[in-house]
């Protein structure tokens, strides 16, 4: 991780947790960590939508300095999309960050390069940050066409975003196969795919925003394997699943500096 980049630790809770669950889980978790955590890694945890209200009461009336995020939105701002939730919508709801493109709404939902785009220009437009993942299969891993797909991931997904803008992004590498399987990446293949990313965003978008943009690692962020996987200089943060939903593993997590 470098100086001048701050690394944000997030949990994505997917679809676990109720209301009643998630206000609990936050305390726990406010209780877990200490003043000197929050003020050298960013953190923000990412409840299913139902929750996203009373997470934000906690938060405010607790002045809990973790900030709210969201796993997915649409990209309009309102209209006849049924099921859908806005970027409006979660705006007024103080929500900082909005998940896009997560690799089980690629696969389990269709959603495409261009809907992701879509989404970074509205969450953007809304005043909140995109953390934009891409990732690769074992398949593509194993046939070589890893760095093709996650260069078309990357590009599409932010075609027509300003240079200023890109540097203010998060983007989280997550290869499937490292999703929820146990597997995580070795640090050296997370450093050097992150690395590869940084790269493509400086190719198309100039070294300020390459030298700015936060990258995250994700799939199968443990207590065990967060330190080395952050100390890599080219990961910026951890995007983290199944260890968020334990305040304690997370919290282990986001203290990786003391491990
Ligand atoms: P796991 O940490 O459970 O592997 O999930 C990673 C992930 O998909 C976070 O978005």
């Amino acid at each position: 991780m470098m100086a001048d980049r701050k690394p944000l630790i997030s949990g994505n809770w997917k679809m676990n947790q109720n209301h009643f669950e998630a206000i609990q889980l936050v305390q726990k978790l406010s209780y877990a960590l200490t003043k000197d955590d929050i003020t050298a890694v960013d953190v923000s945890i990412h409840p299913p939508f139902t929750d996203l209200r009373s997470v934000q009461t906690v938060l405010e009336a607790d002045k809990i300095p973790i900030a709210l995020g969201a796993q997915n939105c649409h990209w309009e701002a309102s209209g006849a999309f049924t099921g859908e939730v806005s970027p409006a919508m979660l705006q007024k709801l103080n929500v900082s960050y909005v998940i896009c493109g997560h690799s089980e709404r690629r696969q389990l939902f269709g959603e495409t390069n261009e809907d992701v785009n879509k989404k970074v220009k509205a969450i953007l437009k809304h005043e909140m940050t995109p953390i934009m993942a891409c990732g690769e299969t074992l398949e593509q891993r194993e046939s070589g066409e890893m760095e093709d797909h996650i260069v078309d991931q990357v590009l599409e997904g932010l075609a027509g975003v300003k240079k200023d803008a890109v540097g203010g992004l998060v983007i989280a590498y997550e290869p499937i196969w490292a999703i929820g399987t146990g597997m995580t990446a070795t640090p050296d293949d997370a450093q050097q795919m992150c690395a590869f990313i940084r790269q493509t965003v400086e190719e198309k978008f100039g070294a300020a925003a390459a030298k700015a943009v936060r990258i995250q690692y994700g799939g199968s962020v443990k207590p065990g394997t967060a330190p080395e996987l952050m100390n890599q200089p080219d990961i910026d943060g951890a995007l983290i699943g199944g260890a968020s939903l334990s305040a304690e593993d997370f919290a282990h997590c986001i203290q990786y500096r003391l491990r």
